[in-house]
């Protein structure tokens, strides 16, 4: 209970083969955890593997869409097939329609719905057991500043961004009897291939960093440093939290 790593710990990472969910599987890995990886494109999802195995790092994965009630199941499968506790769930998948409230289709707000928070809540339920069986568990769901203040991302990307923080608080409350810790970790704009489309506009760009005290954008390994820091036993007071990963723009007023 006392050192800064993962060692020994069992880590599934939901959307693990680019972007933040790739550097969060790089970091748990450096530390110790074997990882689990999730994507959609099985290519894509054995080149991420691909590149952790030559750093050491005990890794596999297998393509889902975790938005899918039958992939969903499948993950499961394959994990019990190795597994009999799970120490570690990063439920980090989520994509983004940018549109104007009035103009979504019904069936646009629902994707964004299915895909960052329906997924999230049916892999922590699905995999509670596994949660349990670990009896000193972390979960750690990546949400976004998007779901604190209106960042002009959307308003079901920042509602379902927001209902994971709150989901977050619940489960803490609800699991902590069983060893089950559950925070949050919420970004502001971090360079990878989601945020690339907006961070390219110049106008955006240039909005963006004069809203940001720290002045730059985050790369992805500085929110996989927060992910993986309240996975670790060092981090074993710390439940029902929103770690808030960017650069000082919450905290500034004007
Ligand atoms: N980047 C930012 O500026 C930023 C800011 C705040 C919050 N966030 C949040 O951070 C998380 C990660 O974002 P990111 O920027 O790293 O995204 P990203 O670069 O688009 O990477 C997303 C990863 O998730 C996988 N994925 C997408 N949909 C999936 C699905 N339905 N089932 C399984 N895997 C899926 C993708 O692989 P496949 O396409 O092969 O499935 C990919 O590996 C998201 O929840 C996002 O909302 C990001």
């Amino acid at each position: 209970m006392n050192s800064w790593n993962l060692t020994e710990k069992r880590a599934l990472i939901t959307g693990s083969s680019k972007g933040i969910g790739f550097a969060a599987a790089r970091e748990m890995g450096l530390l110790g955890a074997e990882v689990c990886l999730i994507a959609r494109n099985e290519p894509g999802l054995q080149a991420a593997i691909d590149e952790l195995e030559p750093l050491g790092i005990p890794a596999w994965g297998t393509p889902a869409d975790v938005s899918h009630p039958r992939d969903q199941q499948r993950v499961l499968e394959q994990v019990l097939n190795r597994w009999d506790r799970l120490d570690i769930l990063v439920n980090n998948t989520g994509m983004n329609i940018r549109k104007s409230y009035a103009d979504y289709e019904e069936s646009e707000y629902r994707r964004v719905f299915e895909t960052n928070l329906f997924s999230a809540m049916a892999m922590t339920q699905l995999f509670f057991p596994l949660l349990k069986a670990s009896g000193n568990a972390s979960v750690v769901n990546v949400a976004s500043v998007a779901g604190l203040v209106d960042v002009r991302s959307g308003a079901p990307y920042g509602m379902t961004k927001a209902g994971l923080i709150q989901m977050t608080r619940h489960l803490a409350v609800e699991w902590a009897p069983l060893g089950i810790r559950v925070n949050a970790v919420s970004p502001w704009y971090t360079r990878t291939p989601l945020a690339e489309p907006v961070l390219q506009q110049p106008d955006r760009l240039a909005l963006i960093l004069n809203n940001t005290p720290l002045g730059r954008i985050a790369e992805a390994e500085e929110v996989a440093a927060a992910i993986a820091f309240l996975c670790m036993d060092k981090a074993s007071y710390i439940t029902g939290q929103n770690l808030v990963v960017d650069g000082g723009m919450t905290a500034q007023g004007m």
